[in-house]
């Protein structure tokens, strides 16, 4: 029950119980949504997985299956570990993942499902040719680090491409494979892609993104009206980076643009927790979605004793910011028909100091949109030079530490008086010739029990200078945070153990600690329903 189990989700994607980790195998197909992740279904730590498997009408509601995909063969006796869906060109679904054979290597697997006209797609068959991509003697592929097939993509000559995970001592590597029938493939001369002292790239990638608008495009799609973004997941840090640049299908290269910075001080997904996401292209809806694994914050003997850890972030629209240097990301337009209790407030003034109470809403499970106006950016803090990441500065300067244009936010999770308080916010600082905003999400109060990762997490965001209106969102659901600044050029997504906050005594609060006022623009806040979720 909700009482000894307060750090469940209500809308938030996870099993009944156990251990859970990356999406696998994400797509649509006759209509309705697969998703397939990492399972251990014989605990809540991380071990013997296998392909767990749920279907969607709406990317909301969720119906378990059976396990789709798990160990029976020597190609993936000893784990069936990530992969991807691809949608042949006869509409069929295929799934690469990465099986650990018989002698634990790490070796790419095919499987398919059994029949293709249940839309359940409940059994799949794994090809005899398994494995179909393997390190040999001639290829020197590091035997343990090769992982994580992509969703394969068409290029010149009807030929398949697919690229895996992979690094060289501190190297990591895009190793690409090709293949005209999806069975026989052969390792391409050159990576599609590398990036010196990053470590082990896993879960890569790869996937067109169109200049102008907000939906999405095929995954084979190239030409002058995209950009190409490849992600890796790096293992040391365990961030989803990314690059934007362009992809030459003749000669199978990625480059990144002029000014993309590689590895873990490059561009991230989310400024949070988020990793070994994957996206696809949801042909139906024209718009691509970003799926994610959100791991625990906790301790492992505390999720031994809850029985489970993960969780999977809201699926994310993902598109190219028109600057075209920078993505953006917004929670699928579905999500919304969790709302409920809508409670609203508009062009009230948030005094130097103050703390507002948003009364009316379950503030253990909501839904958060705000709007500030900002004046006087005279007034702004300076930003030394030497500040230049932004996690640390959000370390140093977090919510309690007064400023003059911010710390204005949210204060979500919060227990009455304020002993407990995850604080989601920003700063404006006067950088050299131009304002600088930082957001921040604050977690070091947001548990009285210590015994949590509470790092603050924090980025700067990219708006125009002297931007006077800066927006936020959070999906609230009880341990995860999931907070979008400016529309969606930064996320950051937090999971917090409240002792206090928890269900009926969480509170939600607007504030600003700054001594400059901040008007609200607009405040607008929902009780979100609980979806069916396994
Ligand atoms: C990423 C990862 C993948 C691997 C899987 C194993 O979280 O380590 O590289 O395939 O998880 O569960």
């Amino acid at each position: 029950s909700s009482a000894n189990q307060p750090y469940r989700t209500g809308y938030h994607f996870q099993p009944p119980k156990n251990w859970i980790n990356d999406p696998n195998g994400v797509m649509i197909y006759k209509g309705l949504y697969h998703f397939f992740y990492q399972y251990n279904p014989k605990g809540a730590v991380w071990g013997n997985i296998v392909w767990a498997h749920s279907t969607s009408e709406d990317l909301v509601n969720w119906t378990p299956h059976e396990p789709a995909i798990y160990p029976s063969q020597p190609s993936d006796i000893n784990g069936c570990w990530s992969g991807s869906a691809t949608i042949l060109s006869s509409g069929k679904p295929a799934m690469l993942y990465t099986g650990i054979d018989s002698q634990n290597r790490q070796v790419q697997n095919l499987a398919i499902p059994k029949n293709l006209s249940d839309p359940y797609l409940t059994e799949w068959v794994k090809s005899a040719k398994n494995p179909l991509m393997q390190p040999t003697a001639q290829n020197h592929i590091n035997a343990s680090s090769f992982r994580d097939p992509t969703t394969a993509w068409l290029g010149p000559n009807k030929e398949w491409r697919v690229i895996i995970g992979s690094k060289v001592n501190r190297q990591g590597l895009a190793i690409l494979y090709k293949s005209k029938n999806f069975v026989n493939w052969y390792q391409s001369k050159t990576p599609l892609h590398s990036a010196d002292n990053t470590g082990m790239w896993e879960c890569p990638d790869f996937f067109p993104a169109l200049l102008h608008g907000q939906n999405g495009v095929d995954t084979s799609l190239n030409g002058p009206n995209v950009k190409h973004v490849l992600k890796v997941s790096l293992d040391d840090t365990k961030h989803d980076c990314y690059t934007i640049g362009s992809y030459d299908n003749v000669e199978d290269i990625y480059t990144p643009d002029e000014g993309s910075v590689e590895g873990d001080s490059g561009l991230r997904y989310d400024y949070g927790k988020y990793y070994a996401s994957k996206t696809f292209f949801d042909n139906v809806q024209n718009r691509r979605i970003l799926t994610s694994w959100i791991n625990e914050s906790s301790s492992v003997a505390d999720d031994i004793k809850k029985g489970w850890s993960g969780v999977h972030a809201i699926p994310r629209k993902i598109w190219l910011d028109e600057s075209g240097k920078q993505l953006v990301q917004w929670p699928v337009v579905e999500i919304e028909k969790l709302r409920a209790n809508h409670v609203s407030l508009a062009n009230k003034l948030l005094e130097g100091g103050s703390v507002i109470e948003v009364p009316g809403v379950t503030a253990a499970q909501a839904d958060v949109e705000v709007s500030f106006e900002i004046k006087d950016f005279e007034k702004a803090e300076v930003l030394e030079p030497s500040w230049t990441n932004p996690q640390l500065l959000c370390s140093r300067k977090g919510a309690s530490v007064k400023g003059s244009l911010g710390p204005f936010g949210l204060l979500v999770l919060a227990s009455e008086g304020l002993k407990e308080r995850t604080a989601v916010f920003f700063r404006i600082f006067k950088g050299h010739n131009k304002y600088v905003v930082l957001m921040c999400s604050d977690q070091s109060r947001s548990s009285l029990n210590q015994d949590n990762d509470m790092t603050t997490y924090g980025a700067f965001l990219d708006v125009d200078n002297r931007q006077h209106k800066l927006s936020l969102r959070s999906l609230i659901d009880h341990s995860i945070v999931e907070s979008f600044g400016g529309g969606g050029k930064v996320c950051i997504t937090s999971r917090v153990y409240p002792t206090l906050a928890i269900n009926e005594a969480a509170h939600l609060y607007a504030f600003n600690n700054g001594n400059q006022s901040i008007k609200i623009l607009e405040l607008n806040a929902w009780s979100m329903k609980t979806a069916k979720i396994n």
